[in-house]
Order: structure tokens, then sequence, then C-alpha cells
């Protein structure tokens, strides 16, 4: 039996990804910028043994079957193609965040597992080829593979789509207060909606612009401008929303709270703190500040209604190997 454990963190998308111009490659749309989320992780055990007669997967103390089975095990003939075997895998993984705060887990959780599963095989392969592996799994897990600050390269075939650091973690003290307004889980994943993208009239200038909002983001945080990333990152979240209420079928991601908030946080801004939000494809709200007004913001958030729990996060490292059991978790 061959073995290995990684870590990775979740990551916020600062400009979106939404919509695949291939959906079997995970080839984006567009390219998208965001930040690993600290703290906040999953941690994946992957052991392989000849003795095994097919892959198992144990979710936060569950075994699964059915399609994250099915996804993970395609995720793993991947890897085994590029090791030239054919042996099964035992795969162990837990978030240490509540699963109810409804986080887009699949990035943490394909990072993690990218590095675990190529480690047990003994595939050497660099963060270049690894983003591209954990792209394949789902495509914002390769922004987890780098750490702090990282933008998806969005490519032309399968070895040229990958994310790199555009910063480390220490670059800018920047807090996302993960703002849960609702713990049901969303009804349409991010996989059937980034097919449904190109329904909607409003995706071609989405995507038309996506170079010119990538280039203020990316400067934004070159500069620590948070004045400059607070409007762009806003206007993404909206853009890309935009295009899941006018897809067919529409998808509305947004709670009534979350709404009140979209509203409320360029108030507070207005008012001289340094806030923003973005959404994801689900109605919780990330709501970014710097580090300095991270207890105030909190605080507000705590008090505002419909808000449940405020989980926050700084700047995330890269995924990495580790040696200490999973049980310690
Ligand atoms: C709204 O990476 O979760 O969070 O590749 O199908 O797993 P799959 O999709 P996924 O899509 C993320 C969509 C998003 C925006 C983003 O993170 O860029």
């Amino acid at each position: 039996m061959t073995s290995a454990i990684a870590i990775a963190h979740p990551n916020i998308a600062l400009i979106k990804y939404w919509g695949n111009r291939d959906d079997l490659l995970r080839l984006p749309s567009n390219g998208s910028i965001s930040m690993n989320l600290d703290g906040l992780f999953a941690r994946t055990q992957v052991a392989f043994d000849p003795a095994f007669t097919q892959d198992s997967l144990s979710l936060n103390g569950r075994e699964e079957t059915g399609k994250a089975l099915a996804r993970m095990t395609g995720f793993l003939d991947l890897v085994r193609r590029l090791s030239n075997t054919d042996i099964y895998a035992q795969v162990i993984s837990e978030n240490n965040f509540p699963t109810a705060a409804g986080l887009a887990s699949s990035a943490a959780a394909f990072a993690a597992l990218s590095l675990a599963a190529t480690h047990a095989l003994g595939l050497d392969i660099g963060e270049r080829d690894l983003s591209c592996l954990a792209r394949r799994g789902s495509g914002s897990a390769c922004r987890s593979i780098p750490g702090g600050f990282v933008e998806w390269l969005p490519g032309n075939d399968d070895q040229s789509s990958y994310a790199v650091s555009i910063a480390p973690p220490e670059h800018w003290d920047l807090v996302d207060c993960i703002t849960i307004v609702e713990s049901l889980p969303k009804n349409t994943g991010s996989t059937e909606g980034h097919r449904l993208a190109g329904t909607s009239p409003l995706q071609t200038a989405r995507v038309a612009d996506a170079p010119r909002r990538l280039d203020i983001c990316r400067q934004a945080i070159i500069n620590r401008d948070f004045e400059a990333l607070a409007a762009i990152t806003e206007l993404d979240s909206t853009l890309m929303h935009a295009v899941m209420m006018t897809s067919s079928p529409p998808l509305f991601y947004w709670h009534t709270s979350s709404l009140a908030l979209m509203k409320e946080i360029p108030d507070w801004r207005e008012h001289g703190l340094p806030v923003c939000y973005t959404l994801d494809a689900g109605p919780n709200v990330h709501v970014l500040c710097q580090g300095t007004a991270a207890n105030q913001v909190k605080g507000r958030l705590e008090q505002f209604p419909g808000v449940e729990q405020v989980l926050p996060a700084r700047p995330g490292g890269p995924a990495q190997l580790v040696e200490n059991l999973i049980s310690t978790l």
C-alpha cells in the first residue's frame, strides 16, 4: 500500500469562473482571480492498494456512493493514467468547516485529492501540472493549488489552463467575513450551472469584458487598492448573477437577506468602512474587508437581520502535504 495526506483551502473568487468553452476538460470561458481562505481546509488521505477491488470515498465520516463516488473515480482514472497503473484507492476526506456553511467545498476537496493522490503514486509533478490536474476535478480547484491571491489563466488546451499566484498570503491583510444567511443546500450545483451559462444572452458580454476586469482586479491586488478592488469585485459578482438569472432555466441563488446585505454594504463603504461583497452560486455573502476593520465588520454582520453565522478567513497558503493522521482534525 502507498498513501499520502494533503490539505487545501477553499477559495473565494473576486473575478468569477462561470461557463466553460469545454465542459469535459473544464476549460473556462474566462480567466478568474481568487483568494485562498486560511483556517478553512479539506484534509484528504489517499491510499492505493492492489488488494482493493474498487475505489471508496469517505466524506466527513460518511461512506459515499453514487454521484460523488463516480466523480472521484473519474478523476482518479486521470491520475492512474498518468502513472500507468490500475490500482484502486481508498479516499478519506474531511472538511474542517461546517457543511451547513454551504461553502463550495469541491475546490478544496479536489486540490487536496490531486496532491495526495499524485504523491501516493510517486508522481512528483510541479505546481503548474498539479493545478491543471486539479482543474479536471473541479474548475475552481486549480486555484486552490498555489498560495495567497491566485489567477487562473484560461488557456486553450489541457496544459495551458492553470492557476498561478499573483501575491503571497501576507501581501495584503484582507479578511473574508463569510456571512451565512441560510443553511439549506443549494438546488443547482456549479457543474450544472456552467452548462447553462451559454443560454443567457448576457454571457457573451460578460466574457468579452472579462480581460478588462481581470486587469483591474490584478492591479488592485498588487497595489493593495481597496476602493478599486471593491468596485470591480461587486461588479463581477453582479454580472455573474445577471447571467445566472437570465439563463434557461433561470438560476436565482439570492435569499432576501443576501439582497439586503448587497444594498447595505456599499453604504458602509461610503461611510468610511473598507468593505465590499461577492456571492458565489449560493445565498451566502462573502464580505471582504481590510484586516483593520474586520472586528467591526463582523460585529455589524452578526447584528444584521437574517444572518446566522459569520466565519472570518484571511488569505491562505497553497495546498500542502501533511504528515499527521486524519483523526487529529
Ligand atoms: C460561482 O469550480 O465549483 O464559485 O468545475 O463544475 O466543479 P465545477 O465548478 P466550480 O465553479 C465555481 C463557480 C463559482 C465561481 C468561482 O469560484 O469562480
